[in-house]
């Protein structure tokens, strides 16, 4: 038994009160609900070093996080990417918050909203964790975030960005340490058609993640003076792209703006080189379509590529620097922005829980340490929009560049503190 009984028993009989929905003026402002470790401590590096780990006390209760992320199917590399952040950070600060152990009990979010969500519950009713942190895909967050929060479960995002988590249906209890499907694409509407391209092809994964992107881009760029050539919706996921490139291609636009993420980027860009459309097209979308985990198995298809996002490798910020030095020497490889979400996600949860002393039973005071976290992050200032939970941050207009014998991703505008 490592997390206080009562607090257990009280979450129990409320996740049987099917139905029942707390009060209180925040929740008042929701839309009506609908169903839908280990290794080796790293040694934190200058610039990202957290504030000095509190020693758990001997016989303080552990505090159960539960991770809820892909470990298969398009989007398993992402989950994988949040993973090592997460442990990076928690290793940083022994595994310890407000005089507690932290420990993780990790799930595979799956690949369809029933699964995701009969995970959630198991993580609930099973781990009776003390809060859960995921997912990456919006389909699922959109199944799971009843169950939190008619539990008055601390829900952090550290990737799916369904909007209405953060705007139609916010809960006091839901936080992201991400961003919303609408941030990375608010600015870069009217970036393209300050850069010349009018004239755009729109096209993107059939799902809210895919849709939310595009309305996004879409808003900024149509008030801007641009105009839509085109606009499709493969399905999510996918492998084969050649019936929608020829489309692209016939459409002749002067861009293509896109969400496409995980295995299905690494596909939908590939081919749009093999079809030769990078010649007369500039390829243009959200940073995930053109982020590092993916630009390896790209290769030249993605150079040139401009994409809007909340971070890059080569920000150059001290945490930033201090951040990617140490992932590369821990995971021997590039950070990518999910990792860089799962290292704010940690210390967002260990800022908490040492400003809360450990107690996560209070939710009206943890809800307000959450609130409250504010720090320097690899990504530039990081705070919570404290009406939303979403995260005030800046977004970046990015260029695929090859330096130093690879390709990554180089600032070449920044949009600062954009809300989602
Ligand atoms: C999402 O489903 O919200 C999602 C998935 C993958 C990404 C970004 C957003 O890279």
């Amino acid at each position: 038994m490592t997390v206080a009984s009562s607090h257990r028993s009280s979450r129990r009989s409320f996740l049987r009160a099917a139905g029942v929905v707390a009060g209180g003026a925040w929740l008042a402002g929701c839309a009506p609900t609908t169903p839908a470790g280990g290794g080796a401590p790293a040694k934190p590096a200058s610039g990202a070093a957290p504030a000095a780990p509190a020693a758990a006390k001997p016989g303080a209760t552990v505090l159960k996080v539960g991770v809820l992320l892909p470990y298969s199917g398009v989007y398993a590399v992402l989950g994988e990417s949040i993973t090592n952040g997460m442990q990076m950070y928690f290793d940083s600060v022994n595994n310890t918050a407000g005089g507690r152990n932290i420990t993780l009990v990790k799930e595979d979010e799956g690949s369809t909203p029933d699964e995701g969500l009969r995970k959630a519950r198991k993580l609930l009713e099973q781990d009776q964790v003390d809060m859960v942190a995921g997912t990456v895909s919006s389909a699922i967050a959109a199944a799971i975030r009843d169950p939190m929060h008619e539990s008055k479960t601390i829900y952090i995002s550290a990737n799916a960005g369904l909007n209405d988590l953060t705007r139609a249906r916010k809960s006091p209890y839901i936080f992201r340490t991400a961003f919303s499907n609408a941030q990375p694409s608010i600015p870069m509407g009217e970036y393209l058609v300050k850069q010349g391209l009018r004239r755009v092809f729109v096209s993107a994964a059939d799902y809210a993640a895919g849709k939310e992107s595009l309305a996004a881009f879409k808003e900024g760029f149509l008030a801007a003076g641009g105009e839509i050539v085109g606009e499709i919706y493969p399905p999510f996921p996918n492998t084969d792209y050649a019936p929608y490139l020829t489309q692209i291609a016939q459409a002749r636009p002067q861009a293509s703006y896109s969400f496409y993420a995980g295995s299905d980027a690494v596909n939908f860009v590939k081919q749009f080189g093999e079809f030769g459309l990078n010649k007369d097209i500039k390829l243009c979308g959200s940073g995930f379509m053109l982020e590092e985990d993916v630009l390896p198995a790209q290769g030249q298809a993605a150079l040139g590529g401009i994409s809007g996002l909340h971070w890059a490798l080569n920000l150059d910020n001290p945490e930033n620097r201090a951040f990617t030095q140490a992932y590369r020497q821990k995971f021997n490889k590039d950070a990518d922005v999910y990792a860089m979400q799962g290292y704010d996600t940690a210390r967002v949860i260990v800022e908490a829980l040492n400003k809360t002393q450990g107690d996560t039973t209070n939710k009206d005071k943890l809800v307000e340490a959450i609130t409250s976290v504010k720090f320097a992050s690899p990504r530039g200032p990081f705070e919570f929009d404290p009406d939303s939970h979403n995260p005030i941050q800046n977004v970046y207009a990015r260029e695929v560049r090859e330096s130093g014998g690879k390709l990554s991703n180089f600032v070449i505008e920044t949009f600062p503190a954009v809300k989602g």
